[in-house]
């Protein structure tokens, strides 16, 4: 089933505190952003790669992709200030799209396998996320002081990416929109106008790069995912 994807990379990286958008930084010799891409790229069923960045990212950009083989597969589009505003730049780019998914570049582990299947799901029932059940203990605080323990076995961990039929989706951004509603993902704008979302459940491998020590469990997933090839 074909798709297009949204890969927001218009963030600053401010919690990576590299002075500069960490999708630049390398992870065995190539930028993280390029390793998210390039999963994309390869894959047949992916009709187009929609990828949405800072104007100030602009020509590193443009050099980084300038390198590759299908770089027609992708499309470049200005984001916002916010996540939720960079992925809605992405949709009115995506607009023939029948499904779309949208992928974090800060997320370059993502297995096609995962991507097929939400795919699937998407179509079938029109909005399908990845998620992992949560192994921690969870509790809600105040002040410094525990209020609630909330039964794990109930929460979910959810990652990127998030899949949907491009009418639902589009239709959730512009209602948030209306709504001056901001959401952390793309799935609460979906809930949040009474549509079903389904799970399908992903790899503990899927993080999201975000501190600098993510970058150590970063080299040891790569290493376990080239061993695997
Ligand atoms: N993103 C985006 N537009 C924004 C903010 C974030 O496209 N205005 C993208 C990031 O580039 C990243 C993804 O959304 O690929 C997830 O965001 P996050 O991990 O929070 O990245 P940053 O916003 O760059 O990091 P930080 O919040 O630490 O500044
Ligand atoms: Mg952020």
């Amino acid at each position: 089933m074909d798709y297009q994807v949204i890969i927001p990379a218009a963030g600053q990286g401010k919690r990576m505190g590299a002075g500069k958008n960490k999708l630049f930084l390398q992870l065995q010799n190539q930028p993280i952003i390029l390793h998210t891409i390039n999963i994309f790229l390869h894959d047949k069923d992916c009709k187009g790669i929609i990828l949405v960045i800072q104007p100030d990212d602009e020509a590193e950009f443009e050099e980084m992709l300038d390198t590759l083989p299908l770089k027609e597969k992708i499309t470049i589009v200005y984001g916002g200030s916010e996540r939720q505003y960079s992925v809605y730049n992405g949709l009115l780019a995506a607009q023939n799209a029948e499904i779309v998914l949208v992928h974090d570049g800060a997320r370059p582990f993502i297995q096609l396998e995962m991507v097929h299947q939400l795919v699937a799901s998407a179509c079938e029932a029109g909005a399908a996320i990845a998620a992992v059940p949560v192994k921690d203990t969870i509790k809600k605080v105040n002040n410094n002081q525990v209020t609630e323990t909330i039964e794990r076995k109930s929460l979910w961990q959810v990652q990127t990416p998030q899949a949907f039929r491009f009418d639902l989706l589009f239709q959730a951004h512009q209602q948030a929109k209306q709504d001056h509603y901001l959401g952390t993902d793309e799935s609460s704008l979906v809930e949040r106008i009474n549509y079903p979302v389904h799970i399908v459940t992903g790899s503990y491998d899927n993080i999201k790069l975000t501190t600098p020590e993510d970058l150590y469990f970063a080299e040891a997933i790569l290493k376990k995912q080239s061993v695997m090839k």
